[in-house]
């Protein structure tokens, strides 16, 4: 039997109008959320998605700016930009697109962010939230999943998730988070010995490795829950993901489609952030 297909543009459509509610309500009490983006370089994937993140804003009532670097910047630069917006009320949400050029040091430069506003969930007082429970802001890849997984009354608890990928961005915060749920959880790389072994025994199999269709058929469980985070472009131009669709659809329960699954969601939940952030502001929360 063929796997349900998980439609995340659709999703993200339906719960992005569920949102706007929110926003209204913030500028009834005299808040516009505020988000601030930050590029440097002009790598053509970041200037596409901070493009769309833009767009998404705009789209349910979000105020955004964009500060643009060139390539040659100075670190400094970024930290006083950073600075400021920290101290901006109108400035609830701040986003540094990654990757930095190589002279950055990310750490640095991600930490320089307030905590309230950190709405990547990247800040390392956030990690360390998130990992003891006390989550502040999900990192926003793994938070569209665990949305995909709700709203698709998918059970987490006592399950066997697998998570292939250990990025700051997208396999570690995801495995905390369906640890958190209930999970019981494997991370495994690209490079993990008898991969197949681990992948085969997934109730839940998440895969983040950038490896066009690695997961291949033979290494899904019938009916498992199969989350493709991998985007990737192929030789003749088209987009695929880690997993081997066509072939993995037939054996898996569900199933995300790339494009189209993960990724509509992943900017969704930066505004859903966003907004949060603007609530706990207007609302007098202290973060921290
Ligand atoms: N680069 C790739 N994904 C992300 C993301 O979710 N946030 C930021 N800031 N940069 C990214």
């Amino acid at each position: 039997m063929s796997a349900h297909i998980i439609d995340g543009k659709k999703l993200a459509e339906s719960v992005r109008a569920e949102w706007k509610m929110r926003v209204e309500k913030l500028i009834q009490l005299g808040t516009k959320p505020g988000l601030a983006v930050i590029i440097v370089g002009d790598n053509a994937a970041s200037s596409l998605y901070v493009r769309n993140k833009v767009k998404a804003c705009s789209e349910v009532g979000i105020y955004s700016e964009v500060h643009s670097f060139q390539q040659n910047a100075t670190q400094a630069e970024v930290l006083d930009c950073i600075r400021a917006l920290n101290q901006n009320p109108h400035i609830h949400g701040i986003l540094v697109q990654l990757p930095l050029p190589a002279h950055f040091e990310n750490n640095r430069v991600i930490t320089s962010i307030a905590i309230e506003k950190d709405v990547d969930g990247f800040h390392l007082y956030n990690v360390g939230a998130l990992v003891t429970g006390n989550t502040i802001f999900f990192a926003c890849t793994p938070f569209g999943v665990m949305v995909m997984l709700e709203k698709n009354q998918i059970p987490i608890e006592g399950q066997h998730a697998v998570v292939i990928g250990r990025s700051n961005i997208v396999g570690k915060p995801m495995a905390f988070m369906l640890l958190d749920k209930g999970a019981t959880v494997t991370i495994c790389t690209s490079k993990t010995r008898n991969l197949a072994q681990f992948t085969r025994d997934a109730d839940i199999l998440v895969v983040a490795t950038g490896k066009p269709r690695m997961v291949t058929a033979d290494m899904v469980k019938p009916g498992a829950v199969v989350i493709d985070v991998g985007i990737n472009r192929l030789p003749d131009g088209k987009l695929c993901g880690d997993v081997d669709f066509d072939a993995v659809k037939e054996i898996a329960g569900f199933i995300t489609p790339v494009p189209g699954g993960v990724g509509p969601m992943t900017i969704t939940m930066l505004l859903c952030n966003t907004i949060l952030a603007a609530e706990r502001a207007q609302a007098g929360i202290q973060i921290g």
